[in-house]
Order: C-alpha cells, then structure tokens, then sequence
C-alpha cells in the first residue's frame, strides 16, 4: 500500500530513544522540508503531561543533543507535537488515544520505542481502538526478542495486526550513509564485483568497538550481551550486505531476497571460534574506568566482548572466513569492514628483493567515514638491487569528497522511509529469525562447552584468545 504518512504515533516518546534520536531526526527532516506541513506527531508514554509539557520536554531534548545550527524552525516543529498519556498495559486509554491520533488524511506511521513486553498488549490495545487499518504501518525497535522462539512470538502477535509489507523492524546501522555507501561501492562500480568472492578475497573483518561501559542500561545489558546486542542485529546486517549476491533491483524485495540467503548460508559456529570477554577496571584515553561487575554492583556471566570466526557456506564465499569483533570499553570508538584480497598469484618482484602485500579494501563506517583502498606501488628513486614496493592508500574521507553535506543521523533515513513507506532499509521477519537462529546456536554452544567470558582489562582489544582466533589463521586483527 503506497501512502504517504502524516500521522505519526510514538510509543516511548518520553524514552532515551525519542530523546537522542527519534525526535533530534524528525526535527532535521522538518528544518531540511522533507516532511509535510500537516504531518503531526503524537508522543505516547506513562507519564501524566499536557501537549505543552511534551512540547518543553521535546525542546530540551532538542536543545542537547542537536547542534544549534541544525535546529532550524524549532518553534513550528514543536507545533507539530502532542501528548497523551497510556497505560499500554491496559485496554482503557487506547480509545483515547486514537482521538488524540484523529482520521491521518492519508496515513498513520505508529513507532514502538518501549520494552518488548509492551509489543503484545500494544497491539491488542491498537487493534481494539481500531488503529489497525489499511492505511497504519508499524515500525518496531529493538530487540525483537531474546532469542528465535521469543522473537517469534513478537512476530506472530505483531502479524495478527498488520501484514509483513507494512511491518518496519528498525536496525539502525541501515540508515547509516557509509552502510549504504557498501551497497553503492559493490554495485555502481565495475571494479570490484568480479573479484568479490573466494578466489580472491581471503578473509573479511568486521569490526564494532566501542568505548562506552554499560551506560545506564543496566538490566536490559546484562540480560542481552554483546553477542545478542550487537552480532545478532547490527554486525549480521553488515556481514549480509558485504556477502549477498547482486539484487537484480534497489527494492525492499530484491535486497532483502539476497540478504536472507546469506544469513541462512552462515555456517553453525563450532567450539573454539568464538571468544567472549568482559571488561575489569582500566583506563580508555588516560582516564581511569571500573569494571563490568562494579558498574552493574554483582558478579555476572554476561559477555562485553565478543569475537567470532564465521563462514558462510556458499560457492561464492567457501572457505573464506568473516572474522567479527565486537566489545564494550575498548580503545576507540571504530567501525569498520575489512576486506583482505588474495596475494597476487606470481609476483615477478620476488627475486628483487620486494615485498609484497596483498590489497585491502578499508570501509570505515564510524566514527570517520571514508573508504580506503591499499595498492602496492613503487617507491621512487634509482635503487641498484631493483625495485622497492610500498603500499599506500588510495584514500576518499567521504566529508572532503561531499563537501557541504551534514552528517545525519541513521534514524533520519529510516524515519523517511518509514513516512514514505519504503521497507528496503528494514529488515524481513525472515531476515530476524535468519540471525536468531545463527546466534541461538552460538549460545547453545557456549552452555554446552561451559564457555564463560575471560577477562580484559577496560582500554584493551579485548582477551588475548581474540588475537588468537585470528593469529592461528595467520589473519591479525586491522589497527
Ligand atoms: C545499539 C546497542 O543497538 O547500538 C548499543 O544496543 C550500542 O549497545 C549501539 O551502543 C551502537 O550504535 P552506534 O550507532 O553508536 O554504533
């Protein structure tokens, strides 16, 4: 169904969430008029407050976390917003509150920002308000689940209401513009799908590091881990758009057809290719930092670090391994796709005393976004022996190449796409259980094996078997 909303209703709208991106990304599309005049927004939350406390309550969250220069035409934005209060638990607010939400000229985009178990009662309370209709699409945050059979319980309760084309499930890392940017570097270009598979590439690194601690998302951590915080969503997405074959169109079904066939190409993890971590008391640039265990105030078994050899087992990628790393309290903050090619098959070097290293395809995602592609070149001067080779990166730092252009944030895109209802930056239900059944098998492994985390000190790549993962391949881990 292809309409534009100009409704939306936000669960969770008192949440970190709306308060660090959902609303800072309506209000930029708003300043850059992207979004219509009429399209009105309406917060949901437990909290009692009028239209004019949400109001003052969006204009704080706005005034710190938009630079001010972004925060054009703030006042009409605020106009745009209004508030009613829910008990989502309950049947009784519901009638209420589609009042509030009015008859969208066109239609309702409804995002649901709150904890999981608000999912279930939600949709029954939406349906019983008759919120439900052709012309409603849900969007859904996560985590969608702890694991495969739980994330198909959201997924058949959310299914009662609404049909798969007007179901949104959120991975943010999809709204990023350098993720995007893959699709564009391995399909607009002639150079690099020929030698995009196992004959030429030896092995692919993604890396997800972060510096932050637990934050204040203490139960909803430890409950998750890194492996179901990060792996199961964010780095499977990145694994999927670097390993699917070419979607013979840029369309939510062609994409999406390719990314499934990877993810259930992923090879069952076996003992030993996994490494978990949590982090003890360090220090990340000079400053000191406790550990996971002081932070959360008990001992706990859940990982902050996690990194796993995986393999895709498919003609295009036999053998070749996606090496992912992921952790809580490391050095700095990087994301980053690695793809290591193959040594040249003969190098007529050799016997001139030249080294050779083979190329690498560097895809930085954050906090840089740039692409870097290292070639061996020669290095100038009359040397006597031969030849002296070097290599050096044949560098694009996005910002200089697009001069002008802000950074946005990920939710921006995918709030867009939501408004317009275009699904391809959304991930399929059969996508979610793809990953789910991935990740439940690694944990299942974990418990059979009696793996638990090793330690690492706050500040470091993680424990040392992470280094031996990979060192044990002849692979070390990109600095
Ligand atoms: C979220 C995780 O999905 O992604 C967080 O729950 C993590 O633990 C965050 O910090 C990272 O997102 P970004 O965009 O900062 O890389």
């Amino acid at each position: 169904e292809q309409f534009t909303a100009d409704r939306i209703l936000l669960f969770g709208a008192t949440g970190d969430l709306a308060q660090r991106m959902l609303l800072p990304s309506l209000s930029a599309l708003h300043a850059d008029g992207l979004i219509a005049p009429d399209l009105k927004i309406i917060g949901t939350a437990r909290s009692e407050m009028s239209d004019a406390e949400f109001r003052n309550f969006a204009r704080e969250a706005l005034e710190k976390y938009m630079p001010a220069k972004r925060r054009g035409g703030m006042a009409e934005f605020l106009n745009r917003l209004s508030y009613q209060p829910l008990d989502a638990t309950s049947l009784d607010g519901f009638k209420e509150l589609a009042e509030k939400v009015g008859e969208p000229k066109q239609g309702l985009a409804i995002f649901l920002s709150t904890a999981p178990s608000l999912f279930e009662p939600t949709i029954k309370g939406l349906q019983h308000a008759g919120l439900d209709g052709a012309n409603v699409r849900m969007c859904l945050e996560k985590p969608l689940g702890t694991d495969l059979s739980s994330s198909c319980e959201i997924n058949d309760a959310v299914a009662t209401a609404f049909p798969e084309d007007r179901i949104f499930r959120i991975d943010h890392y999809l709204g990023k513009e350098t993720v995007q940017n893959l699709l564009a570097l391995r399909f607009a270009n002639l150079m690099f799908e020929p030698i995009w598979n196992a004959a030429h590439i030896d092995h692919v690194q993604i890396t997800v590091a972060e510096t932050i601690g637990l934050e204040s998302r203490v139960g909803y951590y430890d409950d998750s881990g890194a492996l179901r915080d990060m792996v199961q969503n964010h780095m499977l997405q990145l694994l999927a758009l670097v390993a699917m074959e070419p979607p013979s169109d840029f369309d939510a079904t062609a994409v999406r057809d390719e990314k499934v066939k990877v993810l259930r190409a992923l090879r069952k993890v076996a003992v030993g290719d996994t490494v978990i971590g949590q982090y003890r008391a360090g220090a990340i640039s000079g400053e000191a930092v406790p550990g996971y265990d002081d932070e959360l105030g008990k001992d706990s078994g859940t990982e902050t670090f996690v990194a796993i050899k995986g393999l895709v087992d498919n003609w295009r990628w036999k053998g070749v391994p996606f090496y992912l790393r992921t952790g809580k309290r490391l050095p700095e903050r990087v994301t980053e796709i690695v793809v290591q090619f193959r040594c040249v098959p003969h190098s007529i070097f050799a016997g001139k005393g030249a080294t050779m290293q083979p190329n690498r395809l560097v895809i930085g995602i954050q906090p840089e976004e740039n692409v870097t592609l290292s070639l061996m070149t020669k290095v100038p001067g009359l040397d006597r022996e031969g030849i002296r080779l070097r290599q050096v990166p044949l560098d694009i730092a996005m910002p200089d190449a697009f001069v002008g252009q802000h950074r946005r944030i990920a939710y921006e895109r995918l709030l867009l796409d939501l408004i317009e209802g275009d699904q391809t930056l959304f991930v399929r239900r059969d996508e979610v259980e793809a990953q789910w059944q991935w990740i439940d098998a690694i944990r299942e492994v974990w418990q059979s094996s009696g793996q638990t985390p090793k330690t690492y000190t706050a500040g470091s790549w993680g424990p040392s078997a992470a280094i031996a993962l990979t060192e044990r391949d002849g692979v070390s881990w990109h600095e």
